[in-house]
């Protein structure tokens, strides 16, 4: 049989932003605004949101990102992320394309731009375009993009009823690149398709000694049987923004957080799996609460009492702390 092959146009620029418009079209989004360096300035248009494929962030996977999130027309906690953003630049090699000031700047105005009150900003650090090789391409410049969408939701079920996780068959990442938010996020992806192909919500990374390690895109936390917050140390996981603060809040709050104490240290599987609470922390999932890991319930099998406290702390703090940015729209 001879299979005849279908003889491919050669696009001209208005076949490509019409294919662009009709993909978009196909799998609606909501991305309100986006910035590139490389554009120089601010679409609202999805299908006008690319970069070119030679960029090393595309290809190698040689770049950076960070997500901060809107909340009533601000803009929370976004020093924070920024400095995380600026470390992992660094560990990654990555050159910044302008100063902390002006980076900060045109996240400013990306969020005015989409006219949004609540939402997500991601925003990405990239080598550049110019070769298909490992390092960058000689004369690159480096890319910065800015993204204001809808950001990830989860089910309400995982707040009322908690989420069920499973201990993960992938190996978490070494430390130097679990401390590091680069765009691979292989090990993590990998680690959430596992966790949803076997009927749980998501998985949890555990590392060579045995200690707990962090989930896909969030830290997880306990609360032991004495009652203390305890989350494991940042030195092989990624620092949460929102652990870190929340962390800060339970310490100056511990009868409201209702725990007693918090700690920050190694936290064997064996000790973890008998605590009373297990949470889940991060950015987009704020805390959640998880009911039951591998084959066994957490507690008495129910959301508690810290996680509900942690969550109200949290979205307080969202609202009115002096880590909010007004967005000049
Ligand atoms: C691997 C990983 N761990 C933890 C977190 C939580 O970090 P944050 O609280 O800054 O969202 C994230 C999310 O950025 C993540 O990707």
């Amino acid at each position: 049989m001879t299979v005849h092959a279908r003889t491919l146009p050669v696009l001209t620029d208005s076949d490509v932003l019409a294919g662009f418009r009709t993909l978009r079209s196909q799998q609606p989004v909501e991305y309100w605004a986006f910035y590139s360096s490389q554009m120089k300035g601010i679409v609202t248009d999805p299908a006008l949101m690319v970069l070119p494929f030679d960029d090393h962030i595309v290809h190698r996977g040689h770049g950076i990102f960070d997500t901060a999130a809107i909340v009533e027309g601000k803009i929370y906690d976004l020093e924070a992320h920024l400095d995380r953003f600026l470390r992992s630049a660094d560990r990654s090699k990555l050159r910044l394309p302008c100063t902390r000031e002006e980076m900060r700047d045109i996240v400013v105005q990306t969020a005015a731009a989409s006219g949004r009150r609540d939402g997500s900003i991601r925003y990405w650090l990239s080598s550049g375009p110019g070769s298909l090789e490992l390092t960058p391409a000689r004369g690159a410049e480096p890319g910065f993009f800015v993204m204001i969408f809808a950001g990830l939701s989860y089910p309400d079920r995982w707040y009322t009823e908690g989420l069920r996780v499973m201990t993960t068959t992938y190996p978490i990442k070494a430390p130097l690149y679990a401390i590091t938010k680069a765009t691979n996020y292989l090990p993590n992806v990998l680690m959430q398709m596992e966790a949803k192909e076997k009927g749980f919500d998501n998985g949890v990374f555990i590392d060579a000694d045995g200690n707990v390690g962090e989930s896909s895109n969030m830290n997880v936390a306990f609360v032991t049987k004495k009652g203390a917050l305890v989350h494991p140390k940042f030195d092989h996981i990624l620092a949460g923004c929102t652990s870190l603060r929340l962390l800060e809040l339970a310490r100056a709050n511990q009868d409201r957080a209702q725990v007693a104490g918090v700690e920050v240290r190694d936290i064997p599987v064996a000790e973890a799996r008998t605590c009373r609470e297990m949470l889940l922390l991060g950015s987009s999932i704020k805390v959640a609460p998880v009911v039951q890991w591998d084959d066994q319930a957490i507690g008495n099998g129910k959301p508690g009492p810290v996680s509900k406290a942690l969550l109200q702390l949290l979205e307080q703090d969202m609202r009115t702390s002096d880590r909010l940015i007004a967005i000049p729209y």
